[in-house]
């Protein structure tokens, strides 16, 4: 059985059925509605259902809490049509169309556990993405969520960073099948983790590869000559797990950037040691000023959100995440 959604202020339609979540139905209707993990777990997907109704998959209650869905709050990655819906999702604006396309891999650089993997795009095809976003790729049947790690003004080519896990799919064909010259597809751009537009000053904070999306906003402020306050906070189990830390001197040479790295393991003396959130906890008492963008490891994205809110003064609208399963 279908039903029509329609999202309001902006009256953009789409059609969807009992069986399909709204935001798949929405995203294969190629309408990139604001989301996250996909899988009930970040709340980047929140929006209000003004008329209508829905039912639910099961969820984390840190994501949407009794009383949000009491007040009609809903989970498009979890809620499904049981009637026409309306949706209000204000400063809503569909992003670039999200398209499925072939590319080459340019190359493959390894370093440490971590696969950097450019991929040429078609030269007849235009991709355009908000720095900050993912997209899907495909290999061997199986689909998996990757952050783009590049400007989106550097165009022809997408950066994936991509962490080596034993038995993992992408992870074994990426060490020991891939080759340059290599097809590989993608559908994308997809995801709502993009830099908002405001002039507070910024924590970026992220663990692993989460550095992905935030290199990716790093460099489209380099590209924009942004003035904006950056303090980009990365966790890593040990040292030896960081990459590409090159590039940070000179990020710093152009932007207002400050860098922390912080290690559990072997911690050199110009690192922190222990955990983002505990170096956030220690150094930013008052986060009223401030958006913060969190990437990586979901459990802690989880405790920074929460100590963010609820200790550090964070306004919750100024917390944005791009929850990030790890995957191979
Ligand atoms: S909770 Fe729906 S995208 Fe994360």
């Amino acid at each position: 059985m279908s039903f029509n959604v329609s999202i309001q202020p902006n009256d953009i339609n789409f059609i969807t059925t009992a069986d399909a979540t709204l935001l798949d139905s929405a995203l294969a209707a190629k309408i990139n509605l604001p989301h996250g993990c996909k899988n009930g777990g970040c709340g980047a997907c929140k929006c209000k259902l003004t008329s209508g109704s829905v039912t639910h998959q099961e969820y984390a209650p840190s994501a949407l809490s009794p009383q949000e869905l009491a007040d009609n709050t809903i989970l498009l990655c979890k809620a499904s049509a049981t009637s026409d819906v309306v949706l209000d999702i204000p400063g809503f604006v569909n992003g670039f169309p999200i398209k499925t396309l072939p590319s080459k891999i340019e190359s493959i650089e390894k370093i440490g556990s971590v696969a950097i993997l450019k991929l040429k795009l078609p030269a007849n095809q235009s991709f355009e993405f908000f720095a900050g976003q993912y997209i899907d790729l495909s290999h061997a049947g199986k689909n998996r969520s990757y952050s783009l790690a590049n400007s989106p003004s550097a165009t022809g080519v997408i950066e994936l960073h991509i962490r080596y896990r034993q038995g993992g799919v992408f992870s074994e064909a990426l060490w020991n099948e891939f080759k340059a010259g290599q097809i590989l597809r993608f559908k994308g751009p997809l995801g709502s983790f993009t830099l908002q537009d405001s002039a507070a000053p910024i924590l970026m904070v992220c663990t692993g590869t989460g550095f992905a999306p935030l290199k990716s906003i790093l460099e489209y402020m380099l590209a924009t000559n942004s003035k904006r306050k950056v303090h980009l906070i990365w966790g890593n189990f040990q040292p030896e797990d960081f990459y590409l830390t090159e590039l940070l001197p000179l990020w710093q040479q152009q932007l207002d950037l400050s860098v922390t790295l912080c290690s559990n393991e072997n911690t050199p003396a110009d690192y922190y040691h222990g955990l983002v959130t505990e170096y956030i906890a220690q150094n930013y008492p008052d986060l009223s000023q401030y958006q913060v963008y969190a990437c990586g490891n979901p459990g802690m994205i989880e405790s920074l959100y929460n100590s963010a809110i609820s200790e550090l003064n964070l306004v919750k609208t100024n917390f944005f995440s791009d929850v990030f399963t790890p995957s191979a």
